[in-house]
């Protein structure tokens, strides 16, 4: 086996598995989810999914990925040998492969739209779309979205600059590009809330936030919730098993991913606070809640003096965000090919690069510019219609959940004890009485929640939307 890559410092591993996790899931997906399930009893269901179903599979994933210093697959089929099972568990590692692949290949699309957000902006465009009401949300509904070669060029765009981070690899590439962008993220973030603090919107997003209604949480929101924890965080298909397989073993893995999990969720509800402020202080009628990020916050930055110039740099901002996940994501596909496959680095970024960028098509092309890939439903609900939206379903609202709950249940169940507790008691960590409520809920709370929405879900017939 060639030799593996290693993070440079604790605060690299950090930066870079932050940057995982914080992406387009947090900017782009919650606050639409959050305006789609009509707030303040979703993020509540959001946050209980983060404690006690994120933290403890994060952590599980990281106990694998650092005790094996294996991919995927390969941690499972190391450290599942002579457990019950046996080598059958790999196919948990294969599932996180295929499902980094399909996450990736829709993922790269939406992050694509930044750069056209980019373009945009440098040509002077976006403050004239942003400033006439209503006319950014039609340019992009009906113009952008359904220009396929557009889509498809940007996606590709998109795809190339992950290829060109991934290929240099773990310190040298993914290390170096998020101990720039993402100290640059937090700060234009806390720029805006400042900035959101000083408008009428304020209060009401806040009100719309964190107060309650449950009378409004439909069933489906609460999948939605646990689906989002999943994607958000990078877990379930083995990413942060993949980033602590590069981990130092006198970093301690419990304040990491405390750390990692307070940030991600921060970034989240700070980007709805920001988002839902500009809504009710411009009293946006939003249509289509999928395109929120990239129809509300340009109305805002555009009033600032330099407005287009604002908007340029925050899509910068948000490409960054994307591109420190697409790059986690194809390093999962690719570590599996250079470890199992015994590929060079090279080969297998630019192989699986290319091939998930030739199926990212599909999505790309599913939002308008092909109507039969529109017309693909493969849930028959109707926010799954069209490939992008099937494939986002099936991934963020299934993989990630089963990948995670067998994930629970092999360390919860099958790991000894000892092992998971050495991993987790390393830089002078001593975890005392709460290595046995971590292992409490590893074993029955994590897996018994995700079970239960799953199993209500395909068993008992809830009508969801
Ligand atoms: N966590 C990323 C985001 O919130 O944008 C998306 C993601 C990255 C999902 C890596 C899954 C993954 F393995």
């Amino acid at each position: 086996m060639q030799e593996r890559g290693q993070w440079g410092s604790r605060l690299g591993f950090i930066l870079a598995s932050a940057g995982s996790a914080v992406g387009l899931g947090n900017l782009w997906k919650f606050p639409y989810l959050a305006h789609q399930n009509h707030g303040g009893a979703f993020v509540l269901v959001y946050l209980g999914a983060v404690l006690l179903v994120g933290f403890p599979i994060m952590v599980a994933e990281i106990v694998m990925g650092r005790r094996a210093r294996r991919n995927p697959v390969g941690s499972f089929a190391l450290l599942a040998t002579g457990r019950p099972g046996g080598k059958a568990w790999t196919a948990v590692g294969f599932l996180g492969v295929v499902t980094g692949f399909i996450i990736l290949s829709y993922y790269s699309v939406v992050a694509g739209w930044t750069f056209h957000y980019i373009v945009l902006s440098l040509r002077g465009e976006l403050g004239a779309l942003a400033s006439e009401p209503g006319a950014l949300q039609v340019y992009f509904g009906q113009i952008f979205l359904g220009d396929g070669v557009q889509q498809a060029g940007y996606h590709l765009a998109f795809m190339a600059v992950t290829v060109g981070a991934v290929y240099f690899g773990v310190k040298g590439g993914i290390e170096r590009v998020s101990l720039v962008l993402m100290p640059a993220l937090f700060a234009i973030l806390l720029a805006l809330v400042i900035y959101a603090m000083t408008t009428s919107g304020f209060r009401p997003a806040l009100a719309f936030l964190f107060r309650p209604s449950f009378a409004e949480l439909q069933p489906s929101a609460i999948l939605a919730a646990v689906g989002q924890a999943f994607f958000s965080l990078s877990l379930g298909m083995g990413c942060m098993l993949t980033y602590g397989s590069y981990m130092k073993r006198e970093d301690s893995i419990p304040r990491s991913v405390l750390e990692i999990c307070c940030l991600d969720t921060l970034v989240g509800v700070l980007a709805c606070v920001v988002m839902f402020s500009i809504v009710f202080t411009f009293d946006l009628k939003v249509t289509q809640s999928a395109t929120i990020l990239f129809t509300t916050l340009p109305t805002l930055l555009v009033q600032l003096p330099l407005g287009d110039l604002a908007n340029g740099l925050f899509f910068v901002l948000v490409a960054f965000a994307a591109l420190t996940s697409t790059v986690s994501m194809l390093e999962v596909v690719s570590s599996y090919a250079i470890d199992e496959l015994g590929w060079s680095r090279r080969r297998a970024t630019l192989t699986m690069g290319v091939a998930i960028a030739v199926f990212g098509l599909l999505s790309a092309l599913s939002l308008g510019g092909v109507p039969a890939l529109s017309r693909v439903n493969l849930f028959g609900r109707s926010s799954t219609a069209g490939v992008f939206s099937s494939l986002d379903y099936l991934a963020a609202n299934w993989l990630l959940p089963v990948g995670g709950l067998l994930i629970a249940l092999f360390v919860g169940w099958f790991l000894d004890p000892r092992d998971t507790r050495d991993e987790l008691e390393t830089g002078r960590a001593r975890l005392g009485r709460s290595f046995g409520l971590l292992r409490f809920v590893l074993r029955f709370v994590s897996p018994l929640a995700v079970g239960a929405i799953l199993f209500s879900i395909i068993f008992l017939g809830r009508e969801y939307q």
